[in-house]
């Protein structure tokens, strides 16, 4: 065995291995009479690998100096441990020390608290938590490629610099090359234009383009970074998150949902089989009840209501929330919980939302009072996925953009795909860092995104 080897690889080895080569970060050194005891950890797992460095290295004398956060390259045999708790330990040949930490190291070995720890973002990934986090964010990305290839889907790259509030979704970070010290006012002053000739803004959703592309190979999922300006300092919102969106042609509002049930339930199953001792560590130390909370989810099919249902049950329930629910006002906070936590316990399924609450682009149905929306709504967390079966008559469609004052010149290009060749279409996007969170028992969105951006926050 040669070249570099990762912790994960010799925790789960099988047999002992010589000739092993380890490069890592000390967390923890602890000194016997004739030895050195170094825990190392590389990133690649949880769990530390325990090295023995004896007397006989030549650089033994700085070996047992070796500072937490320190980082080694060990050569040596992987053996039987004869230490509780551990099958295996390298016992090293030889040490390279390739950097010295100083003994300010920010990061102790008691816990730190999250708060912490996101003054310290180009340190956190190194704990045990945050080390878990981020190799679970990495799998569920992975596990949802997996889920739309496996069902025949495309992964578009939709673009990131945008020409129009896409669909009113939130408000937009304006984007220019103006000098904002000499800032001209757009189109008053002639001669002085932007990089664009228009104005631009970062994303707030790839769904638009993600439709002309569905419109042409069928089913086609866009997953990456959007950003919105709101001002709300939630726990569940951030500044720029990412988002799973899949857009389907020839799919009606009911497959939309149950592609959307189907695809929490796989991607969440994969996690959990994949990353089995970075989970286990949220079960201990984060959330007691994740355990019970997943399998819910898992083992049971979500509930499905109306939005005249949802607001039915609310109204009914004597809960006293601080916003009493009413027909025409979106869903709050308080009610998605009321309904996943209180009622169902389990994720529900909101759809046919009055029209007047949502976006221009949803498929007015019959009544022509509701749109053919879904919305759907997990415990602890609230809304995960919001999505819809599109309008695809071009009458219709344009009659609803002038209704919510949108201009039907601008989004030409939209309006075309109606023209030629239009189909009932559907999709939905989902929250990725809300899945997270889900997944986690994390309870703040700042915690599971590697560089967090919120209001007043841009650090690093
Ligand atoms: O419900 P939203 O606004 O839907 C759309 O943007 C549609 N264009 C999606 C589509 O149909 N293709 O956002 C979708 C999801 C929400 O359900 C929520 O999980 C998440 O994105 N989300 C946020 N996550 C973190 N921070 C924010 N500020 C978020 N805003 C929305
Ligand atoms: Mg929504």
């Amino acid at each position: 065995m040669t070249g570099r080897m990762r912790i994960n690889q010799l925790i789960n080895s099988d047999t002992p291995l010589n000739d092993v080569t380890v490069s890592a970060w000390v967390r923890t050194r602890r000194d016997s009479k004739d030895f050195s005891f170094l825990e190392l950890n590389d990133g690649s797992c949880l769990k530390n690998i325990q090295v023995i460095a004896d007397e006989s290295l030549g650089n033994y004398g700085d070996v047992a100096h070796l500072t937490t956060g320190s980082a080694v390259t060990v050569y040596g045999r992987l053996q039987a441990s004869p230490g509780k708790g551990q099958k295996w330990e390298l016992r090293a040949e030889r040490i390279d020390i390739i950097s010295r930490s100083p003994e300010d190291y920010p990061l102790q070995k008691k816990r730190h608290t999250d708060e912490f720890l996101r003054t310290i973002a180009h340190l956190r990934p190194r704990t045990n938590k945050y080390g878990a986090v981020f190799r679970i964010r990495s799998e569920l990305s992975y596990a949802i490629h997996r889920f739309f290839r496996q069902r025949h889907f495309y992964y578009i790259h939709t673009p990131i610099l945008t020409a129009s509030d896409c669909e009113g979704a939130g408000e937009l970070f304006r984007v220019t090359t103006l000098d904002p010290t000499d800032m001209p006012r757009l189109n008053d002053q002639p001669g002085h234009t932007d990089f664009f000739g228009k104005s631009a803004a970062l994303t707030v959703s790839g769904q638009l383009e993600a439709e002309m592309f569905a419109l042409a190979l069928g089913r086609v999922y866009t997953f990456g970074p959007t950003f919105r300006a709101e001002n709300s300092n939630t726990s569940r919102h951030a500044a720029e998150f990412w988002m799973v969106e899949p857009e389907m042609a020839f799919f009606d509002l009911e497959e939309n949902m149950d592609l959307a049930e189907s695809f929490l339930k796989q991607v969440i199953g994969d996690v959990l089989e994949n990353c089995t001792d970075d989970i286990n560590l949220f079960k201990k130390f984060v959330d007691p009840r994740l355990s019970e909370a997943l399998d819910d989810i898992l083992s049971h099919d979500f509930a499905r209501i109306s939005y005249g249902e949802a607001v039915a049950i609310l109204e009914a329930s004597n809960f006293d929330f601080k916003f009493p629910p009413t027909y025409g006002h979106d869903l709050q906070t308080e009610h998605e919980r009321y309904l996943t936590e209180n009622y169902f316990r389990k994720p529900v399924i909101v759809f046919d939302y009055p029209a007047d609450i949502k976006p221009f682009y949803m498929r007015l149905n019959d009544d022509g009072r509701t749109v053919a929306a879904m919305d759907v709504l997990a415990p602890r967390i609230g809304e995960i996925i919001g999505g819809s079966q599109r309008e695809e008559r071009l009458e219709v469609l344009q009659r609803r953009m002038k209704e919510t004052g949108l201009a039907t010149e601008d989004y030409w290009w939209y309006l075309d795909s109606r023209r030629f060749g239009s189909v009932p279409h559907s999709g939905f996007g989902l929250g990725f860092e809300r899945l997270l969170m889900l997944l986690t028992g994390v309870t703040n969105i700042r915690d599971v995104i590697p560089f967090p951006r919120t209001p007043g926050n841009i650090e690093f």
